[in-house]
């Protein structure tokens, strides 16, 4: 075991700061994680937002989807997770149908922040109706956009969202709703880099881009794919860091320093 004896206290960040980097350029870099000893890592890395994201459905749990995660196990991730949280704001996944009603919406975001530790709970699609709801309460939200995972069986499949104008012009409509109603945060992912620098320029909250190009606000990729552990089809907005960096402390590192000084993503991993 690691002694953590020279552990400084540290202010943890919060959706104002993020906020505030976002109104002076600085990019922001977010890793997701499921677990207390990645989480450490990814804090010593100095990474700013850790997303316990319900992709922990494909990555720990080896479903094909993120439709089984329950809210249990959600809860149960984040407050792992949030057990050696420092800095780093922590965003916790609102599961498939723990929102199909405000009130559950509310029920299911107390439990995250509670019992899990989380500071703002994610949701997927243009959910004005649980927005509203949660903001006015106190909650902190972060709406996802683009490829939606939780609609799979709706999509068909993983596929890059707003190709056509108006596919496009309905994520950009979608996502200034979303900021009227309250979010924090936005993630957005699969989509043109057009459409990711016009959405993020647009938007005067934070936009955090996974596969939406390089002129969003701040990136976020899946722990596993960044250090390519596992099983899973690579996707092309994804990098393999452990390679280069040859320790997993230092493709975390690399991934932190390529966010900020804008060398990540490049034209290899975005979409047009
Ligand atoms: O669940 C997750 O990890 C996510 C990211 C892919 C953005 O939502």
């Amino acid at each position: 075991m690691a002694d953590d004896s020279s552990k400084k206290p540290v202010t943890a960040l919060n959706t104002l700061d993020l906020l505030a980097m976002k109104q002076r350029g600085e990019k922001i870099s977010c890793l997701t994680a499921y677990d207390a000893s990645f989480s450490a890592m990814i804090e010593q890395a100095g990474i700013d937002v850790i997303l316990v994201g319900d992709s922990l459905g494909m990555v720990i749990q080896g479903h094909d989807s993120t439709l089984p995660v329950s809210l249990s196990d959600m809860v149960y991730h984040t407050r792992c997770v949030a057990n050696a949280r420092q800095r780093a704001l922590i965003i916790a996944d609102l599961p498939f149908m723990t929102y199909p009603t405000p009130l559950e919406a509310a029920q299911s975001a107390a439990r995250l922040i509670r019992e899990g530790g989380a500071q703002v709970v994610k949701l997927e699609g243009a959910r004005l109706d649980c927005v509203e709801f949660l903001t006015s309460r106190g909650i902190s939200v972060c709406g996802h956009l683009g490829l939606l995972p939780q609609s799979i069986n709706q999509l068909g499949r993983y596929s890059v969202q707003g190709k056509s104008i108006p596919e496009a012009e309905n994520i950009l409509h979608d996502a200034l709703a979303l900021e009227r109603a309250g979010i924090s945060l936005l993630v957005l992912e699969c989509v043109p880099a057009d459409l990711g620098r016009n959405i993020s320029r647009q938007l005067k909250v934070p936009v955090i881009g996974i596969g939406a190009g390089i002129d969003c606000d701040g990136q976020v990729l899946v722990i596993y794919d960044m250090l390519n552990i596992g099983t899973r089809k690579y996707a092309k907005f994804s990098k393999d860091f452990l390679t280069d960096a040859g320790s997993i402390a230092g493709a975390l590192a690399d991934f932190h320093l390529a966010v900020k000084e804008k060398r990540f993503p490049t034209l290899e991993q975005s979409y047009s």
